[in-house]
């Protein structure tokens, strides 16, 4: 398919290509705009690696063809931090540990941003469906990672007063 000049936002800057509208996001992010943040993983969104958040939402990127994002804003995992220092949730994840091989977690971490944004409180039964539906971990982190989730949100909790 003929290129086609699209542009967009991505963590809050201008960016305009020339591609194809089918060029998946997840290469566009990695090999066109150097954000290596972002995870190839399954490439057929099952496994949730490659997670940014479009609009606010979370998307899985190799499922996510580059025409759909024209004009939208999409947030990548370098976009939480805050210059060369990790963002609140990266730094509770890093303080529990919680990633072994890492490979799936900063899917996670976007995802879990974008929960406690839209439900500052999710049950329980929330935040496992949430994540199960959109994320899979091979390395048995499960635990860490809901340890990370509940000091996330207490954070959230004690910052909105
Ligand atoms: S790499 Fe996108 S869902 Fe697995
Ligand atoms: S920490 Fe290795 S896949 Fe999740």
């Amino acid at each position: 398919m003929a290129d086609q000049r699209i542009t967009f936002q991505v963590n809050g800057n201008p960016v305009e290509l020339s591609l194809s509208g089918d060029t998946p996001l997840v290469h566009v992010l990695r090999h066109d705009l150097a954000l290596k943040g972002t995870r190839l993983g399954c490439g057929e969104g099952q496994c949730g690696a490659c997670t940014v958040l479009l609009d606010g939402s979370p998307v899985q990127s190799c499922d996510t063809p580059l025409r759909s994002v024209a004009g939208r804003e999409i947030t990548t995992i370098e976009g939480l931090s805050d210059m060369d220092a990790p963002g609140p949730v990266q730094q509770i994840f890093l303080d529990e540990q919680a990633a072994q091989c890492g490979y799936c977690i900063n899917g996670i971490i976007m995802s879990v941003t974008a929960l406690l944004a839209r439900e500052p409180r999710p049950d329980r039964a929330a935040i496992l469906a949430h994540l199960d539906e959109r994320h899979l971990c091979r390395c048995g982190a499960q635990g860490r990672i809901l340890r990370a989730f509940d000091r996330a949100m207490s954070a959230v909790a004690e910052s909105a007063g």
